[in-house]
């Protein structure tokens, strides 16, 4: 019997095996035919992609662009296009390209479904402090569904930029400031996008972005210069990009700064050496919004001819909105300044994307009216919306237990602009939520019937509807709303203060140099605090706040982020203690922006600083060096107690292994979520080594008065970095190993690598 069953394995295994090279090889051979078949000019037309008569999310041409586009469409010179939205426009347009072009060959449908598409879940940002990956991958695998549904089969995410700069506008769009945790973040989005088939009519392409090193603009300023040398590339910026490489992402963006003082887009060590070279990603790069043409500001390229034909031997695939590959491509061939070959490189690889989406074998796969009903913000979708909420939030502070509050006979104030705001929780990027459809504060707290509840605005925040565009008008000088909202602390027992960034504040082209609360809510949350201190504050943004003021006067602070479509219902229940917080900060929070870039896995300097008093060593006059919350942290409404740290040898060979162990209790009144983290300090490397590194994390959920032992297992592999030989590689030596809630841990357990 059991020589059958392995008989029958074998087969089936060698079967799988035929079908998978049989489909590549078919594949392959469709491809090359077709390639055979087209012009240079339906060539340089693949590898051009134009934004559709829908909401553009870059600076569009002047004039009449429409009608000579339509001509191009029709002359097989478009080979994809952005932002169209619904399934009549998706099917017009590519009913034109499948039926009166040439050659036929269809559109593939790109779009920034960055957090959800028509159901909003927290931004990344927020949603990366679940550190829940199953979490990430479901909500990406919804927004997948949501996006095919209505005729889209490519989003432009995961953002893998990693970024220690608050004043960023797009740190919101990422997973923070760590290449350990953000790596896997990036795995679950890209796994959640694209399932495990792209054939399947619920799978989008994906598109690992901004490649690379945008997270490190220039004082934060968006698509400035950037300044890091090559170890930084290759340890901290580069990790999530190879995850989303090993993880099966089809398509890569470039991104608008330079690196290395070279446009990424014409960059072709990090594209071709480095991404389609070492790393063998078979399939295509698009350029940002306009960045082949961006070329000639940045001072590296003459014109747009000169522009196209840097990208295109950089290794740029698909030219996003210049109209230069359509436009410059054949001149350079016929030419001689850039080889056919290389039109035919990038033509492959889109084209395999394609084929790989089923898109030849049935062009209006995704173009299905039913499925678009039914799936846009279904009740299921909502439902996991709403459980991506809760786990974002992170309790920052909670002195004598404000929190959870009780659930009747209280007076609650809620006061703040934020507190009613339903269309701030949808933050940036919110593709096709419908406009003021979150849940507020203010309707989740409702639902609660037990304690009196009045809601003062106390002041507006912004003026007006805004949009990806528009600067948001903040208020800076009505304060005639005050009173009200101080006469209702005066009369209430608990208040519950909800401020912030409205939810374009931060996102593209939304750098802040000042990063504490915008506007005048500063300014009232002090004068009701003069009357009421017994307040809980809800911050809502999309980046770290500096909120020093607000952690050394008020008792309860809950980060709440932009958490999207079920805001207010997560936020309430997580007042109210029907869900325990259990986020933790994936990214650093500065007492000031002085502070910036501030992060955990710093390097020690010749002359570490403990204290501001240490005059001559690396700290401030002013503050001391610590954030005011760190990587890592987050409190919930239990406690819990960490002892018997231990590991099993002190001798780590290059094959072996050691086991971390440590004992976690739950030694409060709430069941509750931790997040265990470990990580190891380097002691000496062939170059200065960061003082800590996140290499594991492991949630436990414990009943109060539940203990657990947590172990970790660390091996050679977990202490590689690319060494000053610009080798992924691990050096013998001694290391530290912390275990614990936070990246704060100072208590370590020491052992050696040896050969
Ligand atoms: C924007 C963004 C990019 C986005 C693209 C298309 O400028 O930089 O992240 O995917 O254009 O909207």
């Amino acid at each position: 019997m059991k020589k059958i069953i392995l008989t029958l394995f074998t087969l089936s295994f060698i079967l799988s095996c035929k079908m998978s090279a049989d489909f590549d090889d078919e594949k392959e051979v469709f491809i090359e035919d077709l390639i055979s078949k087209m012009t240079l000019a339906e060539k340089a037309g693949q590898m051009n992609q134009y934004n559709g008569f829908w909401d553009a999310t870059g600076p569009m041409p002047e004039g009449d662009y429409q009608k000579k586009r339509y001509n191009e469409l029709k002359n097989g010179q478009v080979g994809s296009m952005l932002n169209v939205i619904g399934v009549d426009e998706i099917y017009a347009l590519q009913k034109i390209a499948v039926e009166e072009t040439r050659l036929g060959i269809p559109l593939i449908f790109g779009h920034d479904v960055i957090h959800g598409y028509k159901t909003i879940f927290p931004i990344p940002l927020a949603e990366s402090s679940s550190w829940d990956l199953d979490l990430m991958e479901k909500s990406a695998r919804v927004a997948a569904t949501e996006a095919s549904a209505d005729g889209l089969n490519w989003t432009f995410a995961p953002m893998v930029d990693i970024s220690r700069d608050a004043r960023w506008g797009r740190v919101m769009e990422g997973a923070g400031e760590d290449p350990y945790l953000g790596s896997l973040v990036a795995k679950a989005r890209v796994k959640g996008f694209q399932g495990d088939d792209l054939n399947d009519i619920n799978s989008i392409v994906a598109c690992a972005k901004h490649f690379a090193g945008y997270g490190f603009s220039e004082a934060g300023r968006d698509y400035n210069t950037t300044d890091f040398n090559h170890y930084t590339l290759h340890n901290t910026i580069m990790p999530p990009f190879k995850a989303a490489v090993d993880a099966g992402v089809r398509t890569f963006m470039n991104s608008f700064n330079t690196l290395d003082e070279i446009p990424a887009t014409g960059h072709k060590h990090i594209q071709r050496d480095i991404l389609k070279g070492d790393w063998n990603f078979d399939g295509f790069i698009v350029s940002d919004w306009g960045s082949i043409d961006q070329m000639i500001p940045h001072g590296f390229a003459r014109d747009g001819e000169h522009a196209a034909e840097l990208a295109v031997l950089a290794g740029s695939d698909m030219d996003m909105e210049s109209s230069l590959y359509v436009s410059k491509l054949v001149g350079l061939v016929e030419s001689g300044k850039v080889k056919e070959e290389l039109l035919n490189d990038a033509v492959r690889r889109i084209l395999r994307v394609k084929y790989e989406l089923g898109l030849f074998e049935d062009p209006f796969k995704y173009c299905n009216k039913q499925r678009s009903d039914s799936e846009l913000a279904s009740d299921n979708n909502m439902k996991v919306a709403l459980d991506a909420a809760k786990k974002s939030i992170v309790l920052l502070k909670n002195n004598n237990q404000l929190l959870p509050l009780q659930k009747e006979g209280e007076k609650i104030a809620i006061i703040g602009p934020l507190a009613g705001d339903k269309n701030s929780p949808l933050g940036n990027w919110r593709s096709q939520a419908v406009y003021n459809s979150a849940s507020s504060v203010v309707e989740g707290m409702n639902k609660y019937k037990g304690n009196r509840i009045v809601y003062e605005k106390g002041v507006d925040l912004y003026y007006g509807k805004t949009n990806f565009h528009n600067r948001v008008k903040i208020n800076y000088d009505d304060k005639s709303d005050f009173g009200k909202a101080k006469l209702a602390a005066a009369t209430s027992d608990i208040v519950v203060m909800v401020l912030g960034e409205e939810g374009n504040q931060s996102g593209e082209g939304r750098s802040r140099t000042n990063i504490g609360l915008p506007g005048l809510q500063l300014e009232l949350l002090k004068e009701i605090n003069k009357i009421n201190n017994n307040i809980i504050l809800v911050v809502m943004s999309g980046r770290p706040l500096d909120l020093s003021w607000e952690d050394e006067n008020i008792p309860a602070i809950v980060q709440a982020w932009h958490l999207g479509s079920k805001s207010g219902d997560a936020i309430a229940q997580v007042l109210y203690g029907d869900y325990n917080p259990s986020g933790k900060l994936t990214m650093s929070f500065p007492r000031n922006v002085g502070q910036v870039p501030v992060y955990y896995n710093f390097k020690n300097t010749g002359r570490p600083s403990t204290s501001i008093e240490q005059v001559t060593n690396s700290g401030y006059a002013d503050v001391e060096n610590s954030p005011l919350y760190s990587f890592g942290h987050g409190l919930s409404y239990t406690n819990f107690s960490y002892t018997n740290f231990s590991i099993d040898t002190d001798k780590l060979g290059i094959d072996s292994k050691i086991n971390a162990s440590i004992e976690i209790e739950n030694i409060g009144n709430y069941k509750g979520k931790e997040v265990v983290q470990l990580y190891i300090r380097d002691i000496v490397g062939s170059i200065a080594r960061p003082m800590k590194e996140l290499k594991g994390f492991k949630s436990v959920e414990l009943e109060p008065g539940e203990s657990k032992t947590v172990n970790f297992q660390i091996d050679s592999s977990m202490l590689e970095f690319y060494t000053y030989g610009n080798k992924w590689e691990s050096e013998v030596g001694k290391f530290h190993v912390f275990v614990g809630g936070n990246s704060n841990i100072t208590e370590f357990k020491e052992f050696y690598l040896t050969d």
